[in-house]
C-alpha cells in the first residue's frame, strides 16, 4: 500500500464543533492539504473567524451554524452539502461539552443536556449522514470519545457517562454499517486542555495527577490528533471499522 492512500486531497469532510481547540485544528489541517472542508458549530462567529483566518492564507472552507441536537438542521445540512459537493467522504462529530461538579451537585438538567449533544448529537450525525454515505457505498465516520469513557473521570459524570456511550454506539453503529462500505471509529484523545478547561477544570493538583500518570508526562497539542484522523477518513485504514484511536501519550496504559 503506497503512501497515496493517505491522502485526503479533494475529498469533503463534515465536522461539529469545528470552530473548537480540537476541531479546529482538523480543519485547518485538512483544508490546507486540499481537503474540502464544511466545519460546522453552535458558534457562528467564531466559524467567520477561522473561515477568514484560512482565507488569509490562501485556503477556504464553508462554514455552517449547526446545533448537533437539532436533526432538522442535520437533514438540511445533509441536503445543502450533497446539492453542492454530489457526495460526503467524512464526517468528524467532535461537538462536545462538560460541567464539572461534585456527585451530589449532578444538576438533573445538565447531565440531560450534556448527554443530549455529546451522545444523541452524534447518532444523529451517523443517521443522516450516514444514510447519504450508505447511498454512495463509502464513507467514513470518526466520532470523538475520551480517555473519561473509562475508567471515568472524577468531577465529569455526564461527560465520562455520555463518552462510554459514545465508544459503545460507535462500535454499534460499525457493526450495524459493516457490509456498506461506510466505516466508524473513534478517536480517544487524553488531556489536551482548553483555555476553559484550564479555568475551570485544571487545579494544580489535577494537572500533577494528570501529568504523574501520563507516561510521556505532558499534555497533548490538537496537531497531534490530526495524523490519526487523517489516517481513519483515508483509504489507507480500509478494513478498520468500530475501532478506538487512543492518543494519550500513554494514559491509558499506566497503572502504577
Ligand atoms: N480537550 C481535551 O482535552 C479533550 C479530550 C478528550 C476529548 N475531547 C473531546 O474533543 C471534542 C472537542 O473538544 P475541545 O476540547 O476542542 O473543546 P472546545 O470547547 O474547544 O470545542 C467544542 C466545540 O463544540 C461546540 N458545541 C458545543 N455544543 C454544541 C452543539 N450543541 N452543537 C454544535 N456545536 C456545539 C462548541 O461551540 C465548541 O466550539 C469534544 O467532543 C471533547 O469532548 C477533548
Amino acid at each position: 500500500m503506497g503512501l497515496k492512500d493517505f491522502s485526503i486531497k479533494d475529498k469533503i469532510f463534515i465536522f461539529t464543533g469545528g470552530a473548537g481547540h480540537i476541531v479546529g485544528e482538523l480543519v485547518n489541517s485538512f483544508a490546507k492539504q486540499g481537503a474540502h472542508c464544511i466545519s460546522t458549530d453552535l458558534r457562528p462567529e467564531k466559524l467567520e473567524l477561522q473561515k477568514k483566518n484560512l482565507k488569509e492564507n490562501g485556503f477556504d472552507i464553508d462554514v455552517l451554524e449547526l446545533d448537533v441536537t437539532n436533526q432538522k438542521a442535520w437533514q438540511h445540512l445533509t441536503q445543502e452539502t450533497s446539492k453542492k459537493y454530489k457526495k460526503i467522504d467524512g464526517l468528524i462529530n467532535g461537538a462536545g461539552i462538560n460541567a464539572p461538579s461534585t456527585f451530589f451537585d449532578v444538576d438533573i438538567e445538565m447531565f440531560k443536556k450534556i448527554v443530549d449533544v455529546n451522545l444523541v448529537g452524534t447518532l444523529i450525525g451517523c443517521q443522516t449522514i450516514g444514510k447519504l454515505m450508505i447511498e454512495q457505498s463509502k464513507g467514513s465516520i470518526v466520532n470523538i470519545s475520551s480517555t473519561a469513557a473509562a475508567p471515568p473521570l472524577s468531577k465529569a459524570f455526564a461527560y465520562s457517562a455520555s463518552k462510554a456511550g459514545l465508544t459503545n454506539l460507535t462500535m454499534n453503529i460499525a457493526r450495524e454499517f459493516g457490509k456498506t462500505g461506510v466505516r466508524v471509529n473513534s478517536l480517544r484523545p487524553g488531556f489536551f486542555p482548553t483555555e476553559w478547561n484550564k479555568k475551570n477544570f485544571l487545579s494544580q493538583e489535577r494537572i500533577d495527577s494528570i501529568l504523574n500518570h501520563t507516561p510521556m508526562k505532558r499534555f497533548g497539542e490538537p496537531n497531534e490528533l490530526v495524523g490519526a484522523v487523517q489516517w481513519l477518513l483515508s483509504d489507507a485504514s480500509q478494513f478498520v471499522t468500530g475501532a478506538e484511536i487512543i492518543v494519550d501519550g500513554g494514559f491509558a496504559c499506566q497503572t502504577i
